[in-house]
């Protein structure tokens, strides 16, 4: 993921593949939650309903609309991520591995408020994280296939309990990718330089210590290698 650029101290941290699929994704699960907020409303599965203000579509129909339009722009920019993530090792090489031991120290750092986050690089909790949301995001898509087609996706509304066993796992699923959100907004919140990098791609690291200064910092890994080219 980071890569020293040539210029200065600055550090390429996100590739142009990682930041547009991530920003288009963005934009396609805003609308597919709100939209299906608003087709849950129409067939509650729980005793209530989400506020119409905050759902989209105006009415059932209309969210429908909304709600299959988006899934396209989800799954078709998810393929292009998955595909270019694999292909390039972004996620060999950025979000793997994750150890037990590593988690551990990770989580005891977070639970004490001593966890640190170095640009370029994700912690145990970021990477757990993130893999878990790309797999929640594929429940939903599975799962939305089985509520939409569930004659044609037989195998898929089988294997979730059938049509209304599906529509738990879709109200699950999307509820915790809101949970995730939430979480990784004020993550983004708490180290705001992120947003900066996940938008531009780059970020500013501190100058390198002086050799031989006691000023040295602690348990950071080797620089990374210097690169002029645009990675995928
Ligand atoms: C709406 C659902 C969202 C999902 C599913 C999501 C998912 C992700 C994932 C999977 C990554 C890692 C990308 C990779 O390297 O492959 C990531 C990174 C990041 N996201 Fe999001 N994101 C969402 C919304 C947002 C929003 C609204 C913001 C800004 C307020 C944001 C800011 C960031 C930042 C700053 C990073 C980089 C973190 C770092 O460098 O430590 N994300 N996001």
């Amino acid at each position: 993921m980071a890569r020293m650029v040539a210029d200065q101290n600055l550090l390429r941290v996100h590739s142009l593949l990682v930041r547009v699929t991530h920003w288009i994704n963005v934009l396609a699960i805003l609308m597919m939650v709100t939209s299906g907020w608003r087709i849950y409303n129409a067939s509650p599965i729980f005793n209530f309903r989400f506020p119409a203000g905050i759902t989209l579509g105006g009415w059932l129909a209309g969210a429908l609309q909304w709600h299959f339009a988006a899934m396209w722009l989800l799954a078709l920019n998810g393929l292009v991520y998955l595909l270019g993530g694999f292909v390039s090792g972004h996620f060999r090489r950025d979000l793997l591995p994750v150890t037990r031991a590593a988690l551990a120290d990770d989580l005891k750092d977070a639970l004490t408020f001593h966890l640190r986050h170095q640009v370029g690089v994700y912690n145990s909790l970021q990477r757990v994280a993130y893999l878990g949301v790309v797999a929640d995001l594929c429940v939903l898509v599975l799962s939305g296939l089985a509520i939409w087609k569930p004659v044609q996706f037989q195998e898929i509304a089988w294997l979730l309990g059938g049509y209304e066993g599906a529509r738990i796992v879709h109200f699950v699923a999307m509820s915790l990718l809101v949970a995730f959100v939430a979480m990784h907004v004020l993550m983004v919140l708490l180290v705001p330089r992120t947003l900066l990098a996940i938008i531009t791609g780059r970020a500013r690291v501190p100058p390198a210590p002086v050799p031989g200064s006691p000023l040295q910092p602690r348990n950071l890994p080797a620089p990374p290698p210097t690169e002029s080219g645009d990675a995928l």
